[in-house]
């Protein structure tokens, strides 16, 4: 048998009941179980005046165990133990330390009082996964806290500050940081005997237009999501109807989600981007390099932004350029945005000073020297880059891992111009760098296994998640952006037109689509080469220098705001293109373009697992998710295709529309199987 995560202490007349379920100490159903038993004891130990449930290790349950969903339910159930708690005829007191989320938080509702450690967070984070506070929460929470913060906390399911929580009354006292174990007890005997104040007995005013304007002010932001509706609804009825009804009304939309197909997709990211992690064949215990000091090498709008995720983490950077004016502007482009967060509050002005104090601007490469990571971000040309790895060969000191942000070149061979080619790998960055949470690692064919052990653990210190892929053209994201272009391209010449295309994309959940894409990356991307070939539509734009946003013009008309408008001009020289190529112009369906620009990249994607090139499909979606913004309650392309499209209709359309199909995706449609 194996023994229980939940102990029971007494402390004269204070029963503490402890959790000890690491990681995160999350409501499993032993951890349920124990908490049932002891409550139980303690309220029926005529000696004890007082509870107080607390856990040990890093956190205060961080919600329901999210491995159970899906499978049978055991006893209790959590908002059967929630209800016991709150009925207790001894006062319980939650002692919250870490993140007290989801079922946490609301154990701790059902709690009579809460006390927590100031560095403690609290939050509803369940719309993240596509769901709503199933044990009570929407019901409680609009109770003690009030109606406008539960519907923020409800339905972004971003924590609170324990200085916030205790302002809004969701806190009782603040206590020592080091110090909650024997506070929480001390609070505890304070309030033995004192009438005990129950959350689900508290009233709550209505507040229609508090939630009118919650709903319009969010509208936009909630695009797409069943989930924030179904919370911002149950907090509306908790303000309309008695207790009772409202948890019932809770527990039915909880369900409706649970069984819908968006909280599978958010689920199944949760998931994925911590497997994603994971790399298969290096121990996860691999000693790591330590990484004190990073070089970055150009200071352009790559090179600047990668730098200011090291500087955000309190890690030196030093930073190369080859002239002085380019440095001046890229160091001072970093300090404009580092301004621009302080502005919006989102920091405070010495940790802009902090920041640009750890960097390093030089203009000689020579200053890498002690560097222990070296990133090349420099424009993409393989003898550019194979220049630079030859002379940080020269210089860095041994050790130091050597790190190239192409976004497409073959990292081996640039690592082959090298004598440590173990150390070389590369990071891929999304632009802007310092916001896009996306890292693609690519692992080179002689990457040493700690080299690539320690940037993904770096990876995760800088906010990134990070997903490791193998050395092929593009790698797994840009790869997978190619034949969606292609096809896309094609069909602006079948009858299409950019807008219809992007609409599509939209419609699906993509932020933007392939054009409005191209406009805000710049449609001449690659065409400065060889200008005077005019060879395709997107040639004879950037001819008429329509290099996108940057000119107003691309794909779209731009107004000085860059609201974008369909182009007379671009209709144009589409119809010349096509006149040209002599093609029959026909209608083409939105159903069509879902078909050609959507389902080949799921092909491309199975080919990527089929080559080794990504080590599982959800790595697939996690890039997509981060990297491309494609929507979370789509779970990805991969888990859209297996989940949602289902395999057999992406393999139909494939076929039909004349692509050749990747022979495991094939195999798993003919078989009902899935893509590893
Ligand atoms: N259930 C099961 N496993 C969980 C879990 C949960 N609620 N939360 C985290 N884990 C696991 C992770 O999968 C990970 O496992 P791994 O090591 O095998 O990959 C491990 O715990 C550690 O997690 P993190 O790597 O995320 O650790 P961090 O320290 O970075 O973050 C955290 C800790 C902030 C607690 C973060 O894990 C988190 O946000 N967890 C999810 C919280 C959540 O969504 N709670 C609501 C659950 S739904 C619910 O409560 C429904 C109820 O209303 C009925």
């Amino acid at each position: 048998m194996t023994s229980s995560p939940i102990r029971y202490e007494r402390h004269d007349n204070v029963a503490v009941i402890v959790s000890d379920n690491p990681p995160v100490n999350a409501l499993g159903a032993a951890v349920r179980q124990g908490l049932e038993a002891y409550v139980k004891q303690a309220v029926a130990d005529e000696t004890i005046g007082a509870i107080v449930i607390r856990c040990d290790g890093k956190t205060f349950f961080a919600g329901a165990d999210i491995t159970e969903f899906g499978k049978p339910m055991q006893d209790p159930p959590l908002p059967f133990l929630v209800d016991m708690i709150e009925a207790s005829t001894k006062p319980v007191v939650a002692a919250i330390h870490g993140t007290a989320l989801g079922g946490g938080l609301e154990v701790a509702l059902s709690c009579h009082y809460r006390v927590a450690v100031p560095s403690a967070k609290l939050g509803v984070p369940e719309v993240k996964l596509g769901l709503l506070p199933g044990a009570g929460g929407t019901q409680r929470l609009p109770r003690v806290a009030g109606v406008r913060l539960a519907l923020e906390m409800c339905a972004t399911g971003n924590p609170i500050s324990a200085k916030r929580a205790q302002e809004a009354g969701l806190v009782d006292r603040i206590v020592g940081e080091d110090s909650l174990a024997a506070d929480a007890i001390s609070y505890a005997r304070e309030v033995v005997g004192r009438p005990i104040p129950r959350a689900s007995e508290r009233s709550v005013s209505p507040e229609p237009e508090t939630v009118e304007a919650f709903r319009r002010e969010n509208a936009k932001r909630f695009r797409g999501f069943d989930a924030p509706a179904a919370n911002i609804a149950c907090v509306e009825k908790a303000t309309q109807v008695p207790f009772e009804e409202g948890v019932q009304f809770e527990r039915q939309e909880f369900m409706k989600l649970m069984m819908g197909v968006q909280s599978a997709a958010q689920r199944h990211i949760f998931f994925a981007e911590r497997q994603a992690a994971k790399i298969d064949d290096v121990p996860a215990d691999t000693a790591l390099r330590p990484i004190r000091k990073v070089g970055v090498i150009g200071a352009g709008t790559m090179g600047g932004g990668i730098s200011m995720n090291f500087l955000s983490a309190g890690i030196p950077v030093t930073i190369v350029e080859m002239q002085q004016d380019a440095l001046d502007r890229g160091t001072g482009v970093m300090r404009k945005n580092y301004e621009a967060s302080a502005a919006k509050g989102r920091m405070k002005p010495e940790q802009v000073e902090a920041a640009m104090g750890a960097l390093t601007p030089t203009l000689n490469l020579q200053d890498l020297a002690d560097c222990d990571l070296v990133i090349e971000a420099v424009y993409e040309s393989m003898d550019v880059k194979k220049e630079i790895f030859a002379k940080l060969d020269g210089i860095c000191k041994p050790g130091a891992i050597l790190a190239s942000n192409t976004s497409y070149l073959d990292i081996d061979e640039i690592a082959s111009v090298t004598k440590r080619p173990e150390d070389v790998l590369g990071m891929h960055f999304f632009s802007p760098a310092n916001v896009m949470k996306l890292l693609e690692v690519v692992r080179g064919a002689k990457t040493a296994p700690d080299v690539l052990a320690t940037v993904m653990s770096l990876a995760k210190k800088i906010g990134k998640v990070a997903v490791v892929a193998g050395v092929t053209y593009g790698f797994i994201g840009n790869r997978m952006l190619m034949p969606r272009q292609v096809e896309a391209n094609k069909l602006l010449m079948e009858g299409a037109t950019p807008e219809q295309i992007d609409r599509v994309h939209v419609a699906f959940g993509m932020p933007m689509g392939p054009f409005q894409m191209s406009d805000l990356a710049g449609v001449d991307i690659g065409w400065h080469r060889d200008p005077s070939r005019i060879e395709n539509i997107r040639d004879a734009l950037c001819a008429e220098g329509r290099w996108g946003q940057k000119k107003q013009a691309g794909f779209y008309d731009y107004d000085e705001k860059r609201t974008p408008s369909p182009s007379p001009r671009v209709q144009q020289i589409i119809d010349e293109f096509r006149a040209k190529s002599g093609a029959t112009v026909r209608e083409v369906t939105d159903q069509e373009i879902v078909e050609r620009t959507i389902y080949p990249m799921v092909n491309e994607g199975a080919l990527i697992l089929e080559e080794g090139k990504a080590q599982r499909a959800s790595d697939i979606d996690v890039v997509w998710i981060y990297g491309y913004g494609w929507s979370v309650y789509r779970g990805g392309p991969m888990f859209w295709a297996q989940n949602e499209e289902t395999l057999p209709k992406i393999v139909a359309g494939l076929e039909k529309h004349g692509f050749t199909v990747a022979r495991t995706l094939k195999d798993a449609a003919a078989s009902g199987g899935r893509l590893k």
